[in-house]
């Protein structure tokens, strides 16, 4: 093996990674030593801000294959017969930061980067179908209530029954997290959903709704919270590394990729806002049409090069693929490469784990760390008469929706089974069975038991009766229990119980 000397960054031999240059043995450091300011410079830049959201993550590469012939509801490349894709995937948790336990319980994000022949295209969802609101300008507040109090710098029970609470479109979202499927016993085990409805556009140039369902080939395996809680403790990371173990081991951990598809005009007049991110739309209506299967098969050589500064985006569609009228998807639109440009940097679509496998052709130019470039007898200025890229009108006219009106601040007009908590209600009566019920209403009580303020404690149990009135009666009755038992264990011990 030919040992290879060690240099400087721009390549010059150094002479030691052991020893200062001082002045003597003893004496001062030399300023001049340049590799040793070099190294602890360097050093001192080697962390980036971490996400804003779901900082804690892992991830790999893989592969998705179409199986099945959806041609007919989209042009998209990517999912057209035949086609297989190289992605990327990262997996993650919403609040908590970069060492934080993976078992704590929380969402989970579910993201996919297609690196398709038309670009790259993304999913960027989670682990449930809904989500706690539904217009983007509360999600600044939704995650502050969630991450830390700004004095203390400690999570905080009463703000986030508080901010739930006083957001009733929230109700459908905390039955699931509070549920079994708040725990996923591994991200292999667990399903993702795009969540929002995207519009696909076919050949023909016509037009559908639809929602993307993941479906783990692992099957979905959810843990108890008392085993989670340990988990968090002896292993913050076991999420991690479960996914790269199992990899390492050759054990593939694969999904199936279905999307429930809305014919356009259902749109207008279906019984419930389509576009409202807090709903589900029934298998009944609108059935799983099965897309393909994705695999992961190779862990990242270099976890902070590959998963860290990976940048997934709502804003990354592909021809055949567009936005729908939902408001948290047009602030996500705005966000993520925003987020990303402050977080990587201005040309963080330049690095190898962004950039797209299909040619980047336009007048950008320049920024910190810019290393692509056009020759440099390529026009920088559209429109040109030298040859230079030029856009496709056609596709102006392409993913939008009818629409009208005022400018204004409003909710979407009610439709007839527009509801906060009618979902949520079904969610908690007809899909979870009595265990689940029991587990369910425990996790709550626990969470609930933490707020120091009794109005939003009354709250609380006024959100949960509305979810479902049964329930809210045995939470009234489960917080009274649970606060007696902590009086007589405090009055047995003389030691205060929290
Ligand atoms: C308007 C509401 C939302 C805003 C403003 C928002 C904003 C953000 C931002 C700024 C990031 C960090 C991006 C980065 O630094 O690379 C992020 C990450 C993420 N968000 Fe959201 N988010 C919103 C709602 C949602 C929803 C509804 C979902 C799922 C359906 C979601 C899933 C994710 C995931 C999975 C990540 C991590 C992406 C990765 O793995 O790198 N977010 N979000």
């Amino acid at each position: 093996m030919t040992i290879k000397p060690t240099t400087t960054q721009t390549g010059t031999p150094v002479a030691s990674d052991e020893h200062s240059l001082t002045v003597g043995t003893e004496g001062v450091t030399a300023l001049h030593d340049r590799y040793l300011v070099e190294k602890l410079a360097q050093f001192n830049r080697e962390r980036i801000p971490e996400r804003i959201v779901h900082a804690k993550g892992g991830g790999a590469h893989g592969q998705f294959v179409v199986t099945n012939d959806v041609s007919q509801y989209t042009r998209a490349a990517v999912f057209q017969p035949g086609a297989t894709t190289e992605t990327i995937q990262r997996f993650s948790s919403v609040a908590g930061e970069q060492g934080s336990p993976d078992t704590w319980r929380d969402v989970r994000g579910f993201s996919v980067k297609f690196y398709t022949s038309e670009g790259n295209y993304d999913i960027v969802g989670n682990n449930t179908p809904v989500f706690f609101i539904r217009d983007g300008i509360k999600f600044p507040d939704f995650i502050h209530s969630q991450k830390r109090l700004p004095g203390s710098g400690l999570r905080d029970a009463t703000m986030q029954w508080d901010f739930w609470t006083l957001s009733p479109e929230s109700a459908h979202q905390v039955t699931y997290l509070m549920g079994d499927r708040g725990l996923p016993r591994s991200w292999r085990e667990m399903p993702g959903f795009g969540s929002h409805t995207y519009q696909w556009i076919n050949a023909a140039g016509e037009r559908f709704w639809v929602k993307y369902h993941f479906t783990s080939n692992q099957g979905n395996i959810e843990m108890e919270g008392s085993e989670a809680e340990l988990i968090a403790g002896a292993d913050a990371d076991y999420y991690r590394r479960d996914l790269h173990d199992a990899i390492e081991a050759g054990d593939f951990p694969s999904w199936d990729l279905s999307v429930q598809v809305m014919p356009y005009e259902d749109g207008k007049t279906y019984r419930f806002n389509p576009f409202d991110l807090t709903k589900v739309w029934p298998h009944a209506d609108y059935p799983l049409i099965k897309i393909g299967t994705h695999t992961l098969n190779r862990n990242p050589e270099n976890f902070f090069a590959e998963i860290e500064q990976a940048a997934f985006s709502p804003a990354n569609f592909v021809p055949g693929i567009a936005a729908s009228p939902d408001k948290m998807l047009m602030a996500r639109i705005f966000s993520y490469p925003d987020a990303q440009r402050y977080r990587v940097g201005t040309n963080f679509a330049e690095l190898p784990v962004n950039a797209p496998k299909s040619p980047v052709n336009n007048y950008s130019q320049d920024g910190a760390a810019r290393h692509h470039y056009n020759p440099p007898t390529a026009p920088n200025y559209a429109p040109n008469s030298l040859g230079g890229p030029v856009a496709d009108p056609l596709l102006a006219v392409e993913g939008g929706w009818e629409n009208d009106g005022e400018l204004m601040r409003a909710a979407a007009k009610l439709r007839s089974e527009d509801s906060d908590f009618g979902q949520a209600g079904t969610l908690y009566r007809d899909v979870y069975d009595d265990d689940a019920k029991a587990r369910f209403l425990d996790t709550i009580t626990g969470a609930i038991s933490g707020v120091q303020r009794p109005e939003v404690t009354e709250r609380a149990i006024a959100y949960w009766t509305a979810v479902d009135v049964g329930l809210g009666i045995k939470l009234r009755a489960n917080l009274a229990t649970w606060a007696e038992a902590d009086m007589l264990a405090e009055a047995a011990s003389g030691y205060p119980v929290e």
